[in-house]
């Protein structure tokens, strides 16, 4: 398959070298301009981010969630066949406090909104680390499970295999509306679960009560911490 990514940080740059890894074509861009990516451990052709968008199959994008808005424009020419699929994930203390979100709305149907365009929801609920480090072949004991959500049946089953092919399990997370059940603060956010413990995790999601656990988390967090660590008081405040 054919794969355009726009932004390079550690899930872009992972999933741009497990793509090419088996055998995909992808082209990688930063939102503002190529010099951006100077330096940066990615694979497949660098590219502008005018140039990102044609002729491929799936667009994933890769962002700090408020930099969605800035590019509209080029989502907007994006081709109506193409599936475009989001990592992102809402930090009010990085996305600058968007009221909408605070006031309740589903993280990827603001997303949505901002681009005009349906999304798949991927790749936002395993840690960078686990994703680079902790695939699995199909079938493996064990296997680390990732929830897709949107509103394409069609377009979902294409992540749930490529995700497949990258080395987890894929749980159908429901809807974009239902997403929220994979956001940060909920039992399903990285915390590394097999395909049935997400689907258990999934329905266990409190929707008041997820950004107070997000912030806890993040109040837990210091430096020289391990990624068993992180995963550990991850599983600990979202299921307390
Ligand atoms: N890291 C994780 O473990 C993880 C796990 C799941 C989901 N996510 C979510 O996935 C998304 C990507 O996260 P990430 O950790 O891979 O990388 P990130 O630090 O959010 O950066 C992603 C890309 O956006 C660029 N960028 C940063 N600020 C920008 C701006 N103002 N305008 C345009 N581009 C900008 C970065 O460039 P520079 O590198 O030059 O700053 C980088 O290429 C986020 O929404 C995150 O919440 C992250």
């Amino acid at each position: 398959m054919k794969f355009g990514i726009i932004g390079a940080g550690p899930i872009g740059a992972s999933i741009s070298k497990k793509l090419v890894k088996n055998g995909h074509e992808v082209k990688i861009a930063d939102a503002r301009n190529i010099e951006h990516l100077d330096g940066k451990d990615i694979a497949g052709t660098p590219v502008a981010v005018e140039e990102v968008i044609n002729n491929i199959d799936v667009l994933l994008l890769s962002l700090p969630l408020h930099v969605m808005p800035s590019i509209r424009p080029i989502i907007d020419q994006v081709g109506e066949d193409v599936i475009i699929a989001d990592t992102s994930n809402y930090y009010p203390f990085r996305d600058n406090q968007i009221k909408e979100i605070e006031n309740g709305m589903v993280e990827s149907v603001w997303v949505s909104n901002q681009l005009g365009r349906p999304i798949i929801k991927a790749f936002n609920n395993l840690l960078a680390y686990t994703l680079e480090n902790k695939g699995t072949p199909d079938g493996t004991e064990g296997r680390i499970a990732m929830a897709i959500a949107g509103d394409s049946p069609s377009q979902k089953q294409v992540m749930i295999d490529v995700v497949n092919e990258l080395g987890f399990d894929a749980v159908d997370g429901g809807s974009l509306s239902d997403s929220w059940r994979e956001q940060p603060g909920t039992p399903a956010y990285c915390t590394e679960l097999t395909k049935e413990e997400l689907v258990e995790a999934l329905k266990k999601a409190d929707k008041e009560k997820a950004p107070i656990q997000r912030d806890k988390v993040m109040e837990k967090f210091s430096a020289g911490m391990t990624h068993e660590d992180i995963v550990r008081i991850n599983r600990e405040t979202y299921n307390s």
